[in-house]
C-alpha cells in the first residue's frame, strides 16, 4: 500500500507545499459525458450494479485518467450508499435521480437507524477502494468521499432530490431534537465510512456538503457546520506528510469560508459564486482551496475555457500573496452529462500549462 506516488502534486497542494504546476481534478469526472462510461453502465445494467461491482467501479474510476492528465482519481461510488446500508432502499428513477423507498420522517424512524457495518454492509465500497489502489499503481492519489451529515439527511428525509427542502426544514423547526438525532447517527456513520476508506487505501478524503447552502446562516451554524467540524476533529488521519488530508466541499459556502478554514480540515472546496482571490483572502493561508470554475464554462468554446481557467488561477494567486501554492483546481460543482470530453482536455491542459509559467 505504501508504493511511491509518481504524481503527488495534489497532496502537496493540500499541504500548501510548492508544486511544479497547479494540480487539477474534476468533481464527477467519471460520468455520463464519457462514451466509455455509458458503455460500462449499459453492460452493468444500472448505476448501482456498477457501483456495487468493484471491478466495474474501478474501470469507470480510471476512464477519465486514461484520457486526461488529471492529478487525482476519485472513487466511483455515491454519497447515498450510507443511507442505503441503513435500510432506506436506494433506487434510481431514470430522469428523476435518486429515491428512497423508506424515507425517515419522524423521531421514531430516526431512532431505529444505526451506523452500518463498514466491512460487511459497505464492503463493496472498501473492495472498490482496494482494487482501484492496486490498478492505479501509484499513478495519482485516490480520493475517497462521503456526503455530509446534513446533505445525507436531506435525501433521507425528503426521500430524494428536492427543490425547496420543505420536509427537512419543517423538521428543523418543529422537531429539532429529531433532526439532531439523525445528524448524530449520520456523523458517526460518515466518520466510520471515511476511516474505513482510508484503511482500505484512500489517500485523501472529501466530504460533499452539497446542500449546506440552502440553509439560513443560523440554521447552517446549527445543522451543518458543527457536524462538519466533528468529522474534521474526530476522524483519525495520521500526522506529518503521512496525514490523509480532508477536503470539505460546500455549495453556497462563500459566507462561511472564514469559519470553515478553522474546523480542522486541510482543504475547503469552493463553488463559483465567489472570486477565488477573495476566498483566499478570507481563509488567509490556513487551508488549501479547491475550485472554482463555473461548471457551465465547459459549454463555452476552447478559447473561453482557457480564458476562464487563467482568470481563476490568477485570482487565486492575487488573493494568496502572489503564490499559487495551496490551490487545487476544480470546478465549483460536478460535471453534467452533456459536456464535451474535448473541452475537459482543454481545461486540464490549460491549468497545467498556464500555472507552470
Ligand atoms: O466525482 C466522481 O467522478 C465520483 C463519483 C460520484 C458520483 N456521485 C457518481 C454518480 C460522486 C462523488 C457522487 C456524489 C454525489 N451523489 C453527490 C454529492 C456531489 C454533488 O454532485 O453534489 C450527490 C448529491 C449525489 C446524489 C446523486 N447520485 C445524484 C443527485 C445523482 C444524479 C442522478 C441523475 O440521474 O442525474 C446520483 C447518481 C450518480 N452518481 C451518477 C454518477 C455518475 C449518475 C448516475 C448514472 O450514471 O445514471
Amino acid at each position: 500500500m505504501s508504493q511511491t506516488l509518481r504524481n503527488d502534486r495534489f497532496l502537496r497542494a493540500l499541504r500548501r507545499e510548492p508544486v511544479d504546476c497547479t494540480p487539477v481534478w474534476l468533481m464527477r469526472q467519471a460520468g455520463r459525458y464519457l462514451p466509455e462510461y455509458r458503455a460500462t453502465r449499459a453492460k452493468a445494467g444500472s448505476f448501482m450494479a456498477m457501483a456495487t461491482n468493484p471491478e466495474l467501479a474501478c474501470e469507470v474510476t480510471l476512464q477519465p485518467l486514461e484520457r486526461f492528465e488529471l492529478d487525482a482519481a476519485i472513487l466511483f461510488s455515491d454519497i447515498l450508499t450510507i443511507p442505503d446500508a441503513m435500510g432506506l432502499g436506494l433506487h434510481f428513477v431514470d430522469g428523476e435521480g435518486p429515491k428512497f423507498e423508506r424515507p425517515v420522517r419522524d423521531a421514531a424512524a430516526i431512532a431505529k437507524l444505526g451506523v452500518p457495518d463498514m466491512e460487511t454492509e459497505l464492503r463493496y465500497v472498501m473492495d472498490a477502494v482496494r482494487v482501484i489502489r492496486r490498478e492505479l499503481d501509484g499513478r495519482v492519489p485516490l480520493i475517497g468521499f462521503s456526503g455530509s451529515p446534513w446533505t445525507l439527511a436531506c435525501y433521507m428525509v425528503e426521500g430524494g432530490g428536492s427543490k425547496d427542502f420543505a420536509r427537512i426544514k419543517a423538521m428543523a423547526h418543529n422537531d429539532p431534537e429529531a433532526l439532531h438525532a439523525l445528524l448524530e447517527v449520520n456523523t458517526r456513520s460518515v466518520i466510520a465510512y471515511l476511516a474505513a476508506q482510508r484503511a482500505a487505501g484512500a489517500q485523501a478524503l472529501q466530504v460533499f456538503d452539497t446542500w449546506g447552502g440552502v440553509l439560513s446562516p443560523a440554521m447552517y451554524r446549527e445543522f451543518s457546520l458543527p457536524y462538519l467540524e466533528r468529522i474534521a476533529r474526530e476522524l483519525e488521519r495520521g500526522e506529518g506528510t503521512e496525514r490523509t488530508p480532508l477536503i470539505v466541499f460546500g455549495k453556497g459556502n462563500a459566507a462561511y469560508l472564514g469559519e470553515l478554514a478553522g474546523i480542522g480540515a486541510e482543504g475547503v472546496g469552493v463553488d463559483w459564486l465567489i472570486d477565488l482571490g477573495d476566498a483566499a483572502r478570507v481563509t488567509g493561508g490556513r487551508v488549501a482551496l479547491q475550485g472554482n470554475l463555473d461548471p457551465t464554462t465547459l459549454y463555452g468554446s476552447p478559447d473561453a475555457i482557457r480564458r476562464e481557467v487563467r482568470r481563476a488561477l490568477d485570482s487565486y494567486r492575487d488573493g494568496n500573496g502572489g503564490s499559487r501554492e495551496g490551490h487545487v483546481f476544480n470546478l465549483g460543482h460536478g460535471m453534467s452529462p452533456g459536456m464535451d470530453p474535448e473541452h475537459v482536455r482543454v481545461l486540464v491542459d490549460e491549468v497545467h500549462a498556464y500555472s507552470r509559467r
